[in-house]
């Protein structure tokens, strides 16, 4: 059965951890006994400052994300001082639409959970419903629990969740694998994290109908659209990221583009972005590729100009 789960490594420039020394086997010598000593050891103050460095807005995000990261760390300091810390939940719900960077922000948090010792392994697999529920009778748990497994130790991404409940449809096998999830939420949450990801509405509407997983979530995170001056933020960063640049010209270029383009249907944050610079990109290449004598040099081939975006079909009349 071919399963369409893609396991992301996590990119970044930050070295493998060293997983934190177990507060049991810690000699009192080694024992953390300062926030300080807690992220030197895990390194996890790295990648916070890479996901406040890479990911442009995205404040409230980044802020939840500290708090977890804090009470986590506080939690090592208590299991030291021998103070009961019960594992604390840390599902989660990402809701925004798309292209807001829920999926990135997933990935991140799976790395940050792992240099905390929360995750064992800390990747990250991302399923939608066709990865968890089966055709036919009988064929939905065994698809459901392959997925579990392949997860545990990580973060479970499930993008748009809400599809697995279908109640036009009273016998849908959605129902079953919704209820695995429930189970493995809740006895299994020492090793493994789930983050629902979706439309805002959509999800308020699937945790009304099924309580039992909106009670096991413990932190609901939204991702609000981008404005246009973070969407022009993030395009900097992305062809910054590629080796190349905007000429200045382009630079306004680029921010009508986004106002028409805003306007438009399908629009989708940062990955609108994306796909605007990866065809802004192929314009480079042909009208560069056209001046065959032409000596490029490396600005020549870093410089998106004004034409390579002005030639786009939003701006067409
Ligand atoms: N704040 C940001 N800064 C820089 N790049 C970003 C930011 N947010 C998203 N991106 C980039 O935009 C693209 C889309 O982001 P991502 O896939 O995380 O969005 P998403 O919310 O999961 O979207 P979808 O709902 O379409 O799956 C990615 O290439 C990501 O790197
Ligand atoms: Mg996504």
């Amino acid at each position: 059965m071919p399963m369409n789960a893609p396991t992301y490594a996590i990119p970044g420039s930050v070295p493998a951890p060293p997983a934190v020394s177990a507060p049991a086997s810690a000699d009192a010598q080694s024992a953390p006994r300062t926030v300080a000593d807690v992220l030197r050891a895990s390194q996890v103050e790295a990648v916070l400052e890479e996901l406040e460095r890479d990911l442009v807005g995205l404040a409230p995000v980044k802020q939840r994300i500290r708090d977890i990261a804090a009470l986590l760390v506080i939690d090592r300091l208590r299991v030291a001082h021998g103070l009961a810390a019960a594992s604390p939940s840390l599902h989660m719900c990402f809701t925004g639409n798309p292209g807001t960077g829920k999926t990135t922000v997933a990935m991140r948090m799976a790395e940050i959970l792992h240099r905390l010792g929360y995750l064992r392994k800390g990747h990250l697999v991302a399923v939608t419903r066709d990865d968890l529920v089966g055709q036919y009778i009988g064929h939905t748990a065994p698809k459901t629990k392959e997925v579990l497994k392949k997860a545990m130790g990580g973060v479970l991404f499930i993008d748009e969740a809400y599809y697995l409940y279908r109640p036009e449809n009273e016998r849908d096998y959605g129902q079953e694998a919704i209820e695995i999830l429930l189970q493995v939420m809740e006895n299994r949450r020492d090793d493994l994290v789930v983050i629902l990801a979706g439309y805002k509405d959509r999800m308020d509407r699937f945790f009304q109908s099924n309580p039992g997983l909106s009670s096991r979530i413990a932190h609901h995170i939204d991702f609000p659209d981008y404005t246009p001056a973070e969407l022009e933020a993030i395009a900097r960063t992305m062809l910054a990221a590629m080796s190349y640049r905007f000429a200045p010209e382009a630079e306004h270029a680029f921010a009508e583009y986004l106002a028409r383009r805003i306007a438009q249907p399908h629009f989708a944050n940062a990955r609108s972005v994306r796909n605007a610079l990866d065809r802004a990109r192929l314009r480079q290449a042909s009208r560069l590729f056209a001046e065959r004598e032409r000596v490029l040099d490396a600005e020549a081939l870093a410089t998106i100009v004004e034409s390579d975006i002005r030639a786009s079909r939003v701006f067409a009349p």
